[in-house]
């Protein structure tokens, strides 16, 4: 097959950008050289204080996305700035041949984070292990790969098929995209992999009619963060673990979005009264700096044998020193207490001037993930707001999502609810008059 000619424009080597406004200079420049996969607004990020962000034209905006729900503790904080600085100045890479200062002690903190988490839900501390990787959906395909091999080298019965929820979202490799039960994610890109399938979201009955005795695990997001900050039923979870435990099943949390403190707990985990088997984060783990990881169940753990999983940058020196940095700092600074504060205010103020909108279908939430579900194209809504200088997210076809970092107080909590209200009504307002007229 002969491919056609590329335009010259695409093909020069070093074009120099021809606008002289810095903002569309890049734009241009992004426009030619980076894949077209991201629908940039054109706004260029020069630098952050706290929940601001400031652009290269001095604009400031209240920074309620935190990079998609990354940035814990907000913008350039001293703590983690300061030890950013050092560690540079020291190491940064090595393999894991060796060890460094900071993979194994960080490991320790989220194992004992575990622990009191799972003893809270169970009675009895549960020992666990890490392993480190660079992002979320890497981690989605260690809890894959983990539990396959569970089955298969451990028990020594492959098992691999692996049920996921409807509008969960876990990630764009290949595992993690075939996890994620949205077709809109998968599209041109079969085959997949084999051995998923998928049940709606809170479907206990669905959930139990799908498992059979190939079944080796079920993977769940509790809160459908990009499918819509969707919350679980009551007691869902903890039917599934049961369910889990009755048919020799591992329980897989994603808790990618949902983990170190977002929903005000350190994981979502703990308010559902039941423990999973491994578990997936990483957005915030490294406050900015890619970090991913696996927290397992010391007994599953050990499926992962020297040669059977890796990756080159995980557990690095840099990414791993921004770890202990983010849990020291969330632990010192009574960070969550303020996530749950913090996070029910919101929820009030969002309830106080949405409910009654025409336009509102609903307001939801769990600490600092929360969600307002509107009529109309909710796109619009967040250009509307960033103009306004207010930064938050879609999720799902309808939704407003906010997941300020969990530093934010109650004065910049009204100060986004004012925003995104005017922005919501300049948008949605002419549309939801249009249809009761
Ligand atoms: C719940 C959840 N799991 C997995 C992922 C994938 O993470 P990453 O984009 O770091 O690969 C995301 C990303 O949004 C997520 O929200």
């Amino acid at each position: 097959m002969t491919l056609p000619a590329l335009p010259t424009d695409l093909v020069t080597p070093h074009a120099l950008p021809t606008a002289t406004d810095p903002t569309a200079a890049i734009a241009e420049l992004a426009g030619r050289f980076l894949t077209p996969n991201y629908r940039n607004a054109n706004v260029v990020f020069t630098h952050g204080e706290g929940p601001w962000n400031i652009d290269v034209a001095g604009r400031r905006y209240l920074d309620f996305s935190s990079g998609v729900a990354v940035n814990l503790l907000g913008h350039a904080h001293p703590d983690l700035v300061a030890a950013l600085q050092d560690q540079v100045g020291k190491i940064i890479h090595q393999s894991n041949y060796w060890h460094n200062l900071h993979a194994a002690p960080l490991a320790r903190d989220l194992c004992e984070q575990f622990a009191a988490a799972t003893a809270a839900a169970t009675g009895t501390p549960w020992p666990a292990r890490v392993f480190f990787c660079n992002s979320g959906a890497e981690a989605i395909e260690a809890l894959v790969k983990l539990a396959r091999r569970w089955h298969a080298k451990v028990l020594g019965r492959p098992r691999p098929g692996i049920v996921t929820m409807e509008g969960s979202f876990h990630g764009r490799t290949y595992a993690a995209m075939t996890a994620t039960a949205q077709p809109k994610y998968q599209a041109g890109f079969e085959p997949l992999v084999p051995g998923f399938c998928h049940v709606p979201f809170g479907d206990l009955a669905a959930l139990a009619a799908a498992c059979t005795d190939e079944t080796g695990a079920v993977l769940i997001e509790i809160v459908q963060g990009e499918g819509g900050v969707n919350l679980p039923p009551a007691g869902w979870l903890r039917a599934v673990r049961d369910l889990c435990d009755a048919r020799g099943m591992l329980l897989l949390l994603d808790e990618v979005q949902t983990g170190l403190g977002r929903t005000g707990t350190f994981f979502a985990f703990e308010q559902e009264h039941c423990a999973p088997d491994a578990l997936a984060l990483a957005k915030g783990l490294g406050g900015g700096v890619p970090v991913g990881a696996i927290v397992a169940r010391d007994a599953v753990a050990h499926a992962l044998q020297p040669g059977s999983h890796a990756t080159t940058f995980g557990a690095n020196a840099l990414a791993m020193r921004a770890g202990r940095v983010v849990l020291e700092v969330l632990a010192r600074d009574r960070v969550l207490d303020n996530a749950r504060d913090v996070g029910a205010y919101l929820l009030e103020r969002l309830h106080a001037a949405f409910d009654a909108q025409p336009y509102t279908i609903d307001v939801r939430g769990r600490g600092l993930m929360v969600g307002v579900q509107v009529r109309g194209d909710p796109k619009r809504v967040v250009d509307a707001a960033r103009d306004r200088g207010l930064l938050l997210s879609v999720a799902g076809a309808d939704v407003l999502r906010l997941t300020p970092p969990l530093l934010v107080d109650r004065g910049h909590c009204d100060l986004a609810v004012e925003r995104l209200r005017a922005a919501a009504d300049e948008v949605l307002l002419p549309v939801a008059s249009a249809i009761s007229a």
